[in-house]
């Protein structure tokens, strides 16, 4: 399979990002970064909006989640939003509130799980902490983002010894008692949780006393790497769902004066079933559409018409077929890697596609110049869902749940093909320019 140059620097660049975002609040720092560079200006909801003509922006809600909108040429109401949505958490082990413990002379840290990980993928990687951590200075309280660089944790497997049937039966964690990583030595708690708090404030350039809280992950400090006979395969941590996010990043900031109005919503807890003030559950990305009809004059009879003409993508991975488990899979929706975005289809409603928007998304390939494959779960499977059906609920937009094929979905190493990004970003790109 021959691999372009421009495609495995467009893969290279999405490794890096991830590399670069080893937590949701990473990922957005990163996003809002990258907007920066491009012109985007950044906006504070506790400020009042204003705009100008054909302007660029964003907004950040709660460190996990943004929303960034070009405004279009055209008339709101008559031309609407293209919007494309996908979310920034992925599934993970969470550091408890009073994490820290000693056991037996070794330094351990209590977590939980967050979502849904494959939770044996995480037992003998060289793990370290990221996230956010909120402290005391003499200007009042502040959170700042953090990030370990070391690997300073581990879950080291059972030897197979005391554990002879992990082959047959599968390596079963107690999500209490058998995920606790092993940090350090300690005699005592106290010891173990100093021994925490110093490597913290060590980062913040802080005094442990300062800390009062924190969100932290565990993350897997090897970076993103290329595999396959022609490099046509990657391998990172979190491409479910930040390879989404970079492809619609990617097709945002190369689109230039667009007729309608662009919007980008990369929001939080999708994981987690989304219900949260920055998830697609709540109320963030109705708040800034809300937001833009008032700033630009658009009384709500124009809002309800621009939502009747406007076009959501909700961007999300998809499930590859994996050769050795062909009957996992519905026979006549194999999707393979490096062959295109996924449409995914399903009648319950766990995706919002249906036949307008799957034409409407296939149309865009076309144009794009890009192949697609359809996705449908097997019958007798629970399938899983996105953020689609959560927003074509709550603004009434017409929806279609894509995503690009991958292996290991929620393991912490996940799997993916480099000519599908490339893909990905053109259709996104098409719908901007539609
Ligand atoms: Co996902």
């Amino acid at each position: 399979m021959h691999i372009a140059d421009n495609d495995k620097q467009h893969a290279q660049s999405l490794l890096d990002f991830i590399d670069a975002s080893p937590s949701p609040w990473h990922a957005v720092a990163q996003i809002a970064e990258t907007l920066r560079a491009h012109g985007f200006k950044g906006l504070r909801e506790y400020e009042p909006w204003q705009f100008k003509a054909g302007g660029k922006y964003f907004v950040v809600r709660d460190d996990g989640a943004i929303v960034a909108f070009i405004l279009g040429q055209q008339a709101l109401s008559e031309s609407g939003f293209r919007l494309v949505g996908a979310h920034t958490d992925s599934p993970g082990l969470r550091l408890k509130p009073k994490a820290a413990y000693a056991s037996n002379g070794l330094a351990q840290l209590g977590v939980e799980v967050y979502g849904g990980p494959i939770l044996a993928t995480f037992t003998d990687r060289d793990l370290s902490l990221a996230g956010r951590v909120t402290v005391s200075t003499s200007e009042g309280m502040k959170t700042h983002l953090v990030k370990l660089e070391q690997a300073i944790a581990r879950l080291p497997n059972l030897a197979i010894h005391m554990n002879r049937e992990v082959n047959e039966k599968g390596l079963v964690l107690n999500k209490q008692t058998g995920l606790p990583l092993i940090y350090g030595h300690a005699a005592d708690s106290a010891i173990a949780q100093q021994l925490l708090l110093q490597q913290l404030a060590a980062v913040l350039e802080i005094a442990p006393e300062a800390i009062f809280s924190w969100d932290l992950a565990l993350y897997d400090t090897q970076k993103g790497s290329f595999w396959g006979l022609d490099q046509e395969f990657i391998a990172d941590s979190q491409l479910d769902n930040l390879a989404s996010c970079h492809a619609a990043l990617s097709a945002l900031i190369t689109t230039v004066k667009p007729s309608s109005t662009l919007i980008c919503a990369l929001l939080d807890h999708e994981e987690v079933g989304s219900e949260s003030s920055s998830g697609a559950g709540g109320s963030f990305l109705l708040d800034v559409i809300d937001r833009i009809c008032l700033s630009t004059g658009i009384e709500n009879e124009g809002k309800l018409q621009a939502f009747a003409n406007s076009f959501f993508i909700s961007a999300d991975m998809a499930h590859a077929f994996h050769p050795n488990h062909a009957g996992s899979y519905e026979p006549c929706h194999h999707v393979q890697v490096n062959h295109g975005p996924v449409i995914k289809t399903n009648a319950n409603q766990r995706y919002s596609t249906n036949a307008v928007t799957a034409a409407r998304f296939m149309q865009l390939c076309k144009q794009a110049n890009v192949p697609y494959q359809q996705y449908a779960h097997r019958t007798d499977l629970g399938c899983g869902s996105t953020i689609g059906p959560i927003m074509a609920a709550q603004l009434g937009i017409a929806t279609v749940d894509v995503g690009n094929p991958m292996w290991a979905m929620h393991s912490i190493r996940e799997s993916a093909g480099v000519l599908d990004h490339r893909y990905m970003t053109a259709v996104l790109q098409a719908h901007f320019a539609s």
